[in-house]
């Protein structure tokens, strides 16, 4: 919404400009006028809508046509004053000031105008037949009214239409020729109809309705005011009530009548509250509200994100087969101007049988999304309504920023849910295999059903008896590894191939050149563990290396085993290792933590005597 509004006066020479305006400031008329007001700014909280107005006069003897046309520009609303008694200051409205005014201004982009007729106490009748063929040709013009400088007359009401115009404008909404709303509005009120209808049955039930006027106007509709609104619906439009709501077409509707009668606030309020701008575009306020993230910490989607994740998903789940059909899923985003959800989603979350999104796939996807570019996240969560459906401030509650982490690392725990673990080994060693393996798919055996391929994979693992999401994100070795940031991540995998000699030479440098010196765990493990083994040509052997560098020794994997548990323990240990960095994995394998810590704490115990009695030895 405009910050202020300018307000021109134009009109023939003594139609009565400066006395309207000088009417206006003192509340009384003044016999006496200069040939120009001074601009005047009236402040905010004495105009009706609370903004800055400035009211600028017109005089042709004191300013040039130069000037004229600059303050043309300048204005936000052109108010053209002509004199009820004086039929050529009529003429010269459509013959000179509004060609003047729009003349050259192309088509949504016209200076919007009051017709102002002045002066209607020296007439009885009115001047509304000469005027409406004028308003009829010339669709900028808003509105018009008659008034009296003399008797002060409607001079409020001039200039509340003229600061109207500004705040709550026609042209993005309506088309005045076509009688009906344009196209872009027509488009936003579909998404607030449908963010609106909960249930998703396409009508607005009363109780959907109360929640709706309740955000966008503060407080419910008394029951009859609701009656009435149905009955005005339904008396004009053949489908606009439907079982007691509003269908789309009868909200439609009952927006074009507002617009119709003057009411443009109550639509523009309504579509300001979805995150609207003047130009019906959704504001980046709104999309992209601000979030800092601070190097070092990640996104997540918190309890109230993925329980507004959890309705979404219970309202287009259409047939309640807890997975989304490609039907259901392009009904969801619907609201959105475009599909958010590539076909490389199916590559990317665990599916359902038929190759349906399933629930738990969805938060996958979901998560997947706020750990890797949260202000998209934030702009999807936008478009669906989050704020206005859960009361909210904005997206930003349904999002934690985790605590940075270098401070998890000196804690030596994460508080974390979501671990994103890069799958580095050459070309061919089975990276693609490994990452659809974690999402239940086999591609060796099924071959890549998927026409589309992801880099990522998702999928929850139990850590510790706590749920945690694990990213895998395959690096194409032969691209990506040029600069240092390209091995950042919770924890590494590195991947030889058992059956090629060449293979684990590569995971040997790679660690050696990245991994050795920083703090990132790492985990080995060794693909197509069904085949042959072969001698790997490198100077230790896998195991001798991994002792040598403290990692834990390479895991087997094979994407034909028949028992997914086995290769099930490997996302799991790879998670263990992202949420606990601190402890090298040599020894863990197979140690749970508490008999760690208590070994631990049994090590001080033993060294605490032992420095005892030396000391007692001294005395
Ligand atoms: P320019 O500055 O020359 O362009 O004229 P203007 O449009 O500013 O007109 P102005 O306010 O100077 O008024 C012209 C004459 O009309 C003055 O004598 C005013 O007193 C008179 N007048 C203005 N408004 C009214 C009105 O509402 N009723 C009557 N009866 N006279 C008015
Ligand atoms: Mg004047």
């Amino acid at each position: 919404m405009k910050r202020d509004v300018r307000i021109l006066l134009l009109g023939e020479p003594k139609v009565g400009k400066t006395s309207l305006i000088m009417s206006l400031v003192g509340e009384e008329f003044p016999e006496e006028v200069p040939l120009r007001a001074e601009e005047i700014t009236i402040p905010a909280d004495v105009t009706p809508e609370k903004v800055p107005t400035h009211i600028v006069d017109y005089s042709e003897s004191e300013q040039t046509d130069e000037v004229l046309k600059e303050e043309i520009v300048k204005a936000n609303v052109v108010c053209v004053v002509y004199d009820v008694t004086k039929e050529e200051t009529i003429d010269m409205i459509k013959n000179k000031w509004i060609p003047l005014v729009n003349g050259d201004a192309e088509k949504g982009h016209k200076v919007p105008i009051i017709l102002v007729g002045n002066k209607s106490d020296l007439r009885s009748g009115s001047s509304m037949e000469t005027i409406l063929p004028i308003m009829n040709q010339f669709s900028e013009i808003e509105t018009c009214v008659e008034c009296s400088a003399k008797n002060l007359k409607n001079i409020s009401e001039l200039f509340y239409y003229a600061q109207k115009a500004v705040l709550h404008p026609t042209a993005p909404l309506y088309d005045p020729e076509d009688k009906q709303l344009k196209a872009p509005c027509v488009r936003a009120l579909t998404r607030i109809f449908c963010v609106s209808d909960q249930d998703n049955d396409r009508i607005l039930s009363d109780a959907e309705l109360n929640i709706f006027q309740k955000s966008c106007f503060g407080n419910p509709l008394a029951p009859q005011a609701l009656e009435d609104v149905k009955t005005v619906v339904w008396k004009n439009t053949s489908d606009g009530v439907q079982d007691n709501g509003l269908t789309l077409n009868g909200f439609l509707f009952l927006n074009t009548l507002f617009i119709q009668r003057g009411r443009h606030e109550t639509t523009w309020t309504i579509l300001r509250r979805f995150g609207y701008d003047d130009s019906l575009e959704l504001l980046d306020d709104y999309l992209y509200p601000q979030l800092r993230v601070p190097a070092g910490c990640t996104t997540e989607l918190n309890r109230l994100g993925h329980q507004f994740l959890h309705r979404l998903f219970d309202k287009y789940d259409e047939d309640k087969d807890s997975a989304l059909s490609p039907t259901e899923l392009r009904n969801l985003f619907c609201v959105f101007p475009y599909m958010p959800w590539g076909a490389e989603v199916y590559a990317t979350v665990p599916t359902t049988e038929e190759g349906y999104i399933s629930r738990h796939g969805y938060l996958c996807q979901w998560t997947l999304s706020a750990y890797l570019d949260i202000h998209r996240c934030l702009e999807y969560l936008g478009y669906l309504g989050y704020p206005i459906l859960t009361e909210q401030e904005s997206q930003i509650t349904a999002v934690t920023v985790t605590q940075e982490k270098e401070v998890d690392k000196e804690k030596g725990q994460s508080q974390r849910s979501v671990f994103l673990c890069k799958v580095i080994g050459p070309r061919g060693t089975g990276k693609t295999a490994f990452l659809q393996a974690f999402v239940g798919r086999n591609i060796v055996t099924n071959g890549s059903s998927q026409s589309a391929f992801s880099l990522y994979t998702v999928n929850t693992v139990q850590v510790s008896n706590q749920e945690k999401y694990l990213i895998l994100y395959e690096v194409d070795v032969e691209t990506e590894f040029l600069k240092a940031s390209d091995a950042s991540c919770d924890v590494a995998c590195l991947m030889y191939d058992t059956s090629d000699p060449q293979s684990f030479d590569y995971c040997a440098s790679i660690y050696k050149q990245h991994y050795m010196e920083s703090r990132v765990p790492c985990v080995l493990v060794a693909s197509k563990a069904d085949l042959p083994e072969a001698k790997q040509l490198h100077g230790t052997t896998p195991t001798e290396f991994c002792y040598k560098h403290r990692l834990p020794p390479p895991l087997p994997f094979s994407a034909l085993a028949h028992d997914s548990n086995r290769n099930d323990i490997i996302y799991t240990k790879l998670a263990w290792a992202a949420m606990f960095p601190h402890l090298d994995g040599s020894d863990a394998n197979g140690t749970p933590l508490w008999l760690k810590v208590a070994l631990g704490a049994a090590v001080v115990t033993v060294l605490g005597f032992a420095v005892y009695r030396a000391l007692a030895r001294h005395k």
